[in-house]
């Protein structure tokens, strides 16, 4: 729509400057006629461009709007147990026991591991790239079940925990630091949304970002949009999150 409109602004263009020459050339026409007729032109079309360009925003909202449906139709392939234990608080012992996990058959990504660490206690997992740390945690998350074995969290398999339970007992910080269009106090309340402020405060002194956030100018209502800027802690995640804080 856009090239033809363009297009034919172009070929007015040349046809008035054409005949219009020609007409004031022969003593026929007033030059100031031709100049007239030329903002005339960009008068009639100036509205037809608008219309183009609000075309395009209304096919991309409709394409957008396809792909937000067909991402909230999705089933989610880790199913709730129809009797879920749903305990308010968990310890955090967790077992995992001969597990098998594959996220395509055929490409085996943990084979018979098994580790048991006690609620309290610390463990890193050191190992190169794609060796399945990140996979250990979304399974003890359930953000897929093992093909084989279990996965063990305060003795209950985690197949048998409410998914809400499981995750209100979780925290996880992510490799890829995303963050969401809106201010820093939002972003942190994603994961609460009734959280007070003083609430979200101590979550932000906890993840050691609070010095940060409140070194920029409207502290945590500042826009995560925008730069960095604080301590090395703060320049560190927001420099993973693409320089937003
Ligand atoms: N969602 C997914 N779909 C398909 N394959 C995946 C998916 N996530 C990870 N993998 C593959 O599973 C393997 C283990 O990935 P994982 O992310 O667990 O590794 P990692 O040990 O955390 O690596 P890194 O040190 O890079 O974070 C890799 O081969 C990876 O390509
Ligand atoms: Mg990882």
């Amino acid at each position: 729509m856009e090239p033809l409109v363009e297009g034919a602004m172009a070929l007015s263009t040349v046809l008035v400057v054409w005949f219009g020459g020609q007409r004031v050339l022969r003593g026929e026409l007033p030059i100031e006629d031709v100049v007239a007729f030329l903002f005339y032109l960009v008068n009639f079309y100036q509205p037809i461009w608008l219309l183009t360009d609000v075309n395009e925003a209304w096919q991309q909202g409709i394409a957008s709007i396809k792909r937000i449906d067909e991402v909230l139709r999705l089933e989610p392939e880790v199913a709730e147990a129809p009797d879920a234990i749903t305990p308010t608080r968990l310890a955090g012992e967790l077992h995992l026991a001969h597990v098998d996990f594959a996220y395509r058959p055929d490409q085996p990504v943990l084979h018979d591991v098994s580790l048991s660490v006690a609620a309290g206690q610390t463990l890193a997992l050191v190992g190169p790239t794609g060796a399945g740390k990140s996979t250990i945690v979304s399974l003890l998350a359930r953000f897929y079940d093992p093909q084989r074995g279990q996965v063990l969290i305060d003795g209950i398999d985690a197949r048998q925990l409410g998914l809400a339970a499981l995750r209100r007992n979780l925290s996880m910080v992510l490799q890829d630091v995303f963050l969401f269009n809106g201010n820093v106090r939002e972003n942190i309340r994603f994961g609460k949304p009734a959280a007070s402020d003083a609430e979200v405060e101590t979550a932000a002194r906890i993840a050691n970002a609070h010095d940060f956030t409140s070194a920029c100018r409207k502290g945590t209502t500042r826009r995560s949009a925008s730069v960095a800027c604080g301590s090395p802690a703060g320049r560190n995640s927001a420099s993973r999150s693409r320089g937003r804080c």
